[in-house]
C-alpha cells in the first residue's frame, strides 16, 4: 500500500477522500474531532500543490438530489476559518478549479452508494493523485472509497488513514501483551469481535449486556437483565478457552427509571432485577503487564448517571494506564468526550463501524483497494 509519504505530489492535482460525518444540529457542529483530525492530510498536500479538491460524504441523504440538511456548507465553513482561506463549495466534477475546494457531499451523487463505475471514473479522472483518508468510511465499497482508488492514475493512504491502521496493528499483532475490553449491548452484534480479540489478546474483559450473556452462560442468575439467549452455547464455548474476564460485582435495579440501584456480588443477582452496570474489578485495575489495552463499548448504560459508574471506572483507569490505550466505536468516542477528554487517550479511533469490522477481522474494502494499487 503506497502511504502519502511515499508519491510526490508537487504541484499535482489532488483528490483527497476524507470522513467529515460530524454531527451537525441547525447548522452548528457539534463535535469537531473527525474535521480536526482530516487537517494533516490537508496540510501536508497544500505544502506541496495548491490543487487540492477535498471529498466527503454527511450521513444518509437520499442518492442523487441534493438536501440541504446534508449539504456541507457549515463544514466548509470550519475550514474556511481554520485554514483562513476561501473554499469554493462545488456540485459536479467538472471545471474542478486548481485551488483549495471542497466538493459537495458525495452521497447526493447517483451511484457513490453501489460504487457504480461512471461515478469512480469520473471522480478519479479529475485528479492525478487519489488520497484516501476516510479510513471511518473504510469498510463501504463505495465510488469514492472503492472504484475510484481503483481507477485511480495513482492512489495512496492519507495520514489518518496510515496512522489508524498502524495503531490498530501495531496492538494486534501483540497478542500477548494485549488486553481487550468490549462492552456494549449484544454479543450478537460483536461476535466476531470477541472472537478475533480473543485470538489477538491474553485476555478480554466483557461488560455491558454482553457481559450478562456470558455470566447467564457460566451458571450465574441474571434476573430479568437483557440477555439474548441464543447465544448462550456460544459464549459458553468462549468462555472455555478461559480468556474471557467476568465482572465480579454488578448494579442491579428494578428498572432502568429505578433510582435505587445497588452494588451486588455477581452470585447474590435477585431473580427479579436487572443488571444495568458492571464494576471495574479490582483484578483489572491491577492488571499492569500489558503493552497494548484496545477498548470498544461502554461498560453500562452510562446516558444514565447511576448506570454510568462502570464506564467512567474504565475511563479513569485507561487515562492513568502506563499501557498504550487504543479505542474506538461510536459510542466508546462518545463516553470518552462525555466524561472525560480524547486529548488524554494515546489513541482514539475516529471510526465506528469501520473500526469494529477491523477488529473482527475483516478485510475493509479501501484497504483492499490501496493494496491492489
Ligand atoms: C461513520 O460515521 O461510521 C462513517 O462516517 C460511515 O458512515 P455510514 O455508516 O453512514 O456509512
Amino acid at each position: 500500500m503506497n502511504h502519502l509519504v511515499d508519491i510526490d505530489i508537487t504541484d499535482k492535482k489532488v483528490g483527497l477522500r476524507v470522513d467529515l460525518n460530524v454531527p451537525i444540529e441547525n447548522g452548528e457542529i457539534l463535535n469537531h474531532e473527525r474535521l480536526s483530525a482530516a487537517l494533516p492530510s490537508i496540510l501536508y498536500i497544500l505544502e506541496r500543490t495548491k490543487k487540492l479538491c477535498i471529498i466527503s460524504h454527511l450521513g444518509r441523504p437520499e442518492e442523487g438530489s441534493f438536501n440541504e440538511n446534508y449539504s456541507l456548507e457549515p463544514i466548509k465553513n470550519w475550514f474556511q476559518k481554520r485554514l483562513n482561506v476561501e473554499i469554493p463549495l462545488l456540485s459536479e466534477f467538472k471545471n474542478i478549479p486548481e485551488s483549495l475546494c471542497l466538493m459537495e457531499n458525495i452521497r447526493f451523487f447517483k451511484g457513490e452508494k453501489d460504487n457504480a463505475s461512471e461515478l469512480s471514473a469520473m471522480i478519479s479522472n479529475c485528479f492525478d493523485v487519489y488520497v484516501m483518508d476516510a479510513f471511518a468510511t473504510a469498510h463501504r465499497q463505495s465510488a469514492s472509497t472503492y472504484g475510484a482508488i481503483l481507477e485511480a492514475k495513482e492512489a495512496c493512504a492519507g495520514q489518518l488513514f496510515s496512522q489508524e491502521i498502524k495503531s490498530l496493528d501495531s496492538a494486534l499483532h501483540n497478542s500477548e501483551n494485549v488486553l481487550s475490553i468490549v462492552g456494549g449491548s449484544k454479543v450478537s452484534t460483536k461476535l466476531n469481535v470477541i472472537k478475533n480479540l480473543i485470538s489477538n489478546s491474553s485476555k478480554v474483559l466483557v461488560g455491558g449486556g454482553i457481559a450478562n450473556t456470558f455470566l447467564k452462560a457460566a451458571g450465574h442468575e441474571v434476573g430479568i437483565s437483557l440477555v439474548e439467549d441464543e447465544m448462550i452455547d456460544i459464549s459458553r464455548n468462549l468462555l472455555d478457552t478461559n480468556k474471557i474476564i467476568l465482572p465480579k460485582n454488578v448494579y442491579v435495579a428494578n428498572s432502568t427509571q429505578d433510582n435505587s440501584a445497588e452494588l451486588v456480588p455477581v452470585q447474590e443477582v435477585n431473580k427479579n432485577k436487572m443488571i444495568l452496570d458492571i464494576e471495574l474489578s479490582e483484578e483489572v485495575r491491577n492488571i499492569s503487564n500489558h503493552k497494548y489495552i484496545i477498548w470498544n463499548g461502554p461498560l453500562g448504560i452510562f446516558e444514565i448517571e447511576q448506570f454510568s459508574n462502570g464506564t467512567k471506572q474504565l475511563i479513569n483507569f485507561l487515562e492513568n494506564s502506563s499501557s498504550k490505550v487504543i479505542a474506538g466505536g461510536g459510542e466508546t468516542i462518545y463516553a470518552i468526550s462525555k466524561f472525560s477528554d480524547i486529548k488524554k487517550f494515546n489513541y482514539v479511533s475516529t471510526a465506528g463501524g469501520a473500526f469494529l469490522e477491523y477488529l473482527s477481522g475483516y478485510k475493509l474494502p479501501s484497504i483492499e483497494a490501496l493494496r491492489l494499487k
